[in-house]
């Protein structure tokens, strides 16, 4: 098997309609300790959120686009509170096996989860100052990510941050044996490995999104699209 190439043929076991609900319902509750481990959100709220927050002068709403079991929103809601800054936090999914897993999180406070995706947000006139996802980029077909993009940025009148893996062997070979603890009854090993195959390299994804999209290195083996809002 070779991590040259993207390999988009790649299905997850989640992303099946049919696949097993106990399972899914464990990934995507076990999603929150992988992200600790691998998503590096700590660091992508010091160095662009927290210093994003200080220049509103209101509250700020902050969307996660395919937000699955919303551990992201409650691990930054939880930095944000500490820092003193109001904010309302939006989880959308439109997978409603996700929010059912988001729903039963104890939610911080000013947080909604909704089954949505960017389109319904937009048709219903939503605006955030701030939209963020992880790990959805890597799953889209290139015309799913195509309007992923386009809408998160509608949605956003000021930033738009996209984090996800960056593909490589090192990567695989390091998840392969770190997953393993956490692996029993998920999809967690065979979802995590062909993510990682499925993911892109910052050349690669900086290509594919254009301008004004920036792709930088996050963190060792993540990657961080940032662009501005025309919302
Ligand atoms: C690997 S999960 C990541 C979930 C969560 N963001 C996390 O980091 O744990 C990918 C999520 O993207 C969602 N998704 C797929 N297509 C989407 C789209 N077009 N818009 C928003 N979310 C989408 C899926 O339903 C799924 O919950």
């Amino acid at each position: 098997m070779s991590l040259a190439q993207r390999d988009a043929s790649l299905l997850e076991l989640m992303d099946d309609p049919a696949c097993d609900p106990d399972k899914l319902r464990a990934t995507l509750r076990r999603f929150e300790t992988i992200n600790r481990l691998v998503s590096r959100w700590r660091r992508i709220y010091r160095y662009r959120i927290r210093p994003f927050l200080a220049t509103l002068d209101r509250p700020a709403r902050v969307l996660d686009l395919g937000c699955g079991g919303g551990d992201v929103i409650a691990q930054l809601a939880a930095w944000a509170e500490s820092d003193g800054f109001s904010v309302e936090w939006v989880g959308v999914d439109p997978d409603p096996r996700a929010l059912e897993v988001a729903l039963t999180r104890p939610a911080p406070p000013r947080t909604t989860f909704l089954c949505a995706d960017g389109a319904d947000l937009l048709a219903a006139g939503e605006r955030f100052d701030l939209v963020l996802s992880n790990h959805v980029v890597h799953h889209l077909t290139s015309g799913e990510l195509d309007a992923f993009v386009g809408q998160s940025r509608e949605l956003s009148r000021g930033i738009v941050l996209h984090s996800d893996i960056e593909r490589g062997r090192l990567a695989y070979a390091l998840y392969a044996i770190g997953v393993t603890p956490f692996a029993p009854g998920t999809f967690l090993r065979t979802d995590g490995l062909r993510s990682i195959r499925r993911s892109y390299l910052q050349d690669e994804l900086a290509a594919v999104l254009g301008t004004p999209w920036h792709v930088e290195k996050s963190a060792r083996f993540r990657l961080l699209a940032v662009a501005p809002g025309t919302g």
